[in-house]
């Protein structure tokens, strides 16, 4: 399972990548739009979840590489929500990038060959995407891989606190030229 563009590779999980998943997981600023950080055995928790679910049925949340140096930098991948919404089941696609490599359009070029590879390979139907409504990088990322904001499908998360001011989501979808 490997999704390769002109600057990245997207693959399964190796070893070398827990610590700066972890890494990832704990910085505060790239976790500002999450509840909160993920201590070190959440992170692995989740590795493990993801190599079996990329194993299963290619749909999971893929490590990201830079080719130039060969570092981990973050994930982009698929996923299936198990919480219930308005609009699940869904294949949702996401993104978590380290704050060294912000800005630089990682995040939508691998994005943009995930997109293609759940339309071509994996002849998905649609594909969404959904960020708390103060997360305004994410949303620049959806708007630049061609998603389109459903403007009727704004939803409180059911996983984020009611008091929380990250509560408030927006929802995106993008539908497969085909389907
Ligand atoms: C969202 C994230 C993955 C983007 O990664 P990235 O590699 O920097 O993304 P890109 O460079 O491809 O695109 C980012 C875009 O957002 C824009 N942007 C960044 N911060 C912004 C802000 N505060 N307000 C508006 N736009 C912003 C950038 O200018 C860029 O748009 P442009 O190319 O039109 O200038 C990264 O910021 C991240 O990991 N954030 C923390 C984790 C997270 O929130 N994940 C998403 C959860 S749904």
């Amino acid at each position: 399972m490997i999704i390769e563009t002109e600057r990245l590779i997207l693959r399964q999980w190796k070893d070398s990548d827990i610590d700066p998943f972890v890494k990832l997981n704990l910085d505060e600023e790239t976790m500002k739009f999450f509840p909160s950080t993920y201590a070190r055995d959440v992170s692995e928790k989740l590795i493990n979840r993801e190599i079996e679910r990329i194993s299963k049925d290619d749909i999971g949340l893929l490590a990201v590489e830079l080719k130039e140096t060969g570092e981990f930098i973050g994930f982009i991948g698929l996923a299936r929500p198990s919480y219930e919404t308005h609009f699940t089941p869904c294949t949702e696609i996401g993104w978590r990038i380290y704050k060294d490599f912000w800005g630089k359009g990682y995040a939508s070029e691998g994005a943009r060959a995930v997109l293609d590879f759940a339309f071509e390979e994996l002849g998905l139907e649609e594909v969404v995407s959904f960020t708390s409504r103060l997360n305004l990088a994410s949303i620049r990322v959806m708007e630049k891989i061609g998603m389109v904001r459903d403007t009727d499908g704004d939803f409180k998360h059911p996983m984020v606190e009611d008091d929380s001011e990250l509560k408030d989501h927006v929802l995106f979808r993008v539908r497969s030229v085909n389907g």
